[in-house]
This record gives structure tokens, C-alpha cells and sequence, in this order.
């Protein structure tokens, strides 16, 4: 028996919102696939480096309902959490980002719902990241359903700031660990020399696509 059994009473129709979820992930990852695909061919080179997805699990989804008060039903998943399928693109430049963000977002079955650009706006402890909430329509045997889909896109080196800070963060007791203002310091300093560094590597790219233009 999975665990889905025990925190859901509506097994069935928990199972089938799940599925559908995985639908939304395949339909946008697909969309960004041909994206990256058309561009390599017409610009001898990949926006897109790699693409990660995943379902919310069971329990994180329970979580967040309690959190929020809600009661734990299929109704509250749909109206309550944009976050069931998630969808991380990891791109090569900063320029690759706001490129995908544009051709993904004026796609007309694609409504964006939010945007947060961490990359003009980061968080103060340095993360940078750009999320986009979309909704799609998904086609079912006997229905179309409005799907919605939680897009990170980020740099390689953002990316990797971001997983060691998540491995830190989601450890037990972390506020009330001995030094966790220093490691928050430092932690935002190398946030602040990755995006110093991926900065000077779009300067490079730019450089390069001139000496090659002329
Ligand atoms: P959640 O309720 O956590 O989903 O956040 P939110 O609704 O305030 O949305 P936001 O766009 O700020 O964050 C959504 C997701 O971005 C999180 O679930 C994380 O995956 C990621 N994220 C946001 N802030 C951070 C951060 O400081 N560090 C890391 N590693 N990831 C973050
Ligand atoms: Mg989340």
C-alpha cells in the first residue's frame, strides 16, 4: 500500500489527478524539447543544457494543504497548489533563460498564470531563479482539463548554488544550528560570485557571437 492510500480518503481520484499532472509535465517538457530542438539546428547550439521534473509526492502535498489549514481533498490540490508538476530547465546562459520564458509563455494554449524573476530580483539569501506558473490544456479520452504546471529556469551555476543550499536548508534544526549566520553569509557571498561569474560568461558569448557575425 503506497502512501497515498493512508493520507488520501478519495484513492481513486487522488491517483487520477496524479496522472494527469504527469500529462501536464510530458506536454511542457515536450513543448521545451522542440523549442531547444528548433534552436540548435537554426543557432548550431543549445539554449536548454538539461530538464528535470518531478510530481509532487503524497506527503509533501499533504503538508502543504495542512500548512495552508485546508482540508486534505483532491478539490483543494487543483484550486490551492501550483506546485504539483514542477518542471526545473537548466540553461547555459542568462540570455538562454529569458529566450525560453518568451517563446513558452506567447505560445497560444500556454496562459501564464505568474511570473517571479529572482534573477532581477533575488532572494536575500542570494537564490536566482526564474519561476513561471502556466496553465495548459490537456486532452483527455473524455475531457480537456486546464492543467497547471510550475516552471523553474535557471543557469547551470545557479542551479548548483541552489541544490547545496536546499541540502542545507532542509536539514533538521537549521535556524538553531551554532554558526548558521556565518554559513548564511557565506552562502550568499558565493550566490553573489556565481552571478558575477555566469554575467561574464554571457559578456563572453556576446563577444564571441560579434566575432562571428562579422
Ligand atoms: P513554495 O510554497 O515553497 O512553493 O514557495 P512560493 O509559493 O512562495 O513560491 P516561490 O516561487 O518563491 O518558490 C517556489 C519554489 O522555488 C520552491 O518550492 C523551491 O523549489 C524554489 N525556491 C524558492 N526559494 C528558494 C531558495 O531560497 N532556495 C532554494 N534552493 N530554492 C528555492
Ligand atoms: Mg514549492
Amino acid at each position: 500500500m503506497d502512501e497515498s492510500n493512508i493520507i488520501f480518503s478519495e484513492t481513486k481520484q487522488f491517483e487520477e489527478l496524479m496522472m494527469m499532472y504527469e500529462c501536464a509535465i510530458l506536454e511542457v517538457r515536450t513543448k521545451l524539447e522542440v523549442l531547444d530542438r528548433e534552436f540548435s539546428v537554426r543557432y548550431k547550439r543549445n539554449p536548454i543544457s538539461s530538464i528535470e521534473s518531478r510530481v509532487k509526492s503524497p506527503m509533501s502535498i499533504y503538508r502543504k494543504l495542512k500548512k495552508d489549514n485546508l482540508e486534505i481533498s483532491v478539490k483543494n490540490i487543483t484550486r490551492n497548489l501550483n506546485d504539483v508538476a514542477g518542471i526545473r530547465v537548466i540553461c547555459n546562459f542568462i540570455d538562454d533563460i529569458y529566450n525560453v520564458v518568451n517563446l513558452l509563455g506567447r505560445q497560444d494554449d500556454v496562459r501564464v498564470v505568474s511570473t517571479k524573476d529572482y534573477i532581477r530580483n533575488p532572494k536575500s539569501n542570494g537564490y536566482r531563479s526564474y519561476h513561471m506558473i502556466v496553465e495548459i490544456p490537456i486532452f483527455f479520452a473524455k475531457c480537456k482539463q486546464i492543467m497547471r504546471v510550475e516552471v523553474q529556469i535557471r543557469t547551470i551555476a545557479m542551479n548548483f548554488w541552489a541544490s547545496l543550499e536546499h541540502q542545507l536548508r532542509y536539514k533538521k534544526d537549521i535556524e538553531m544550528m551554532e554558526g548558521i549566520d556565518e554559513i548564511s553569509r557565506e552562502l550568499l557571498e558565493a550566490a553573489n560570485v556565481i552571478a558575477e561569474t555566469d554575467q561574464r560568461m554571457q559578456e563572453i558569448k556576446y563577444k564571441i557571437e560579434k566575432i562571428a557575425d562579422a
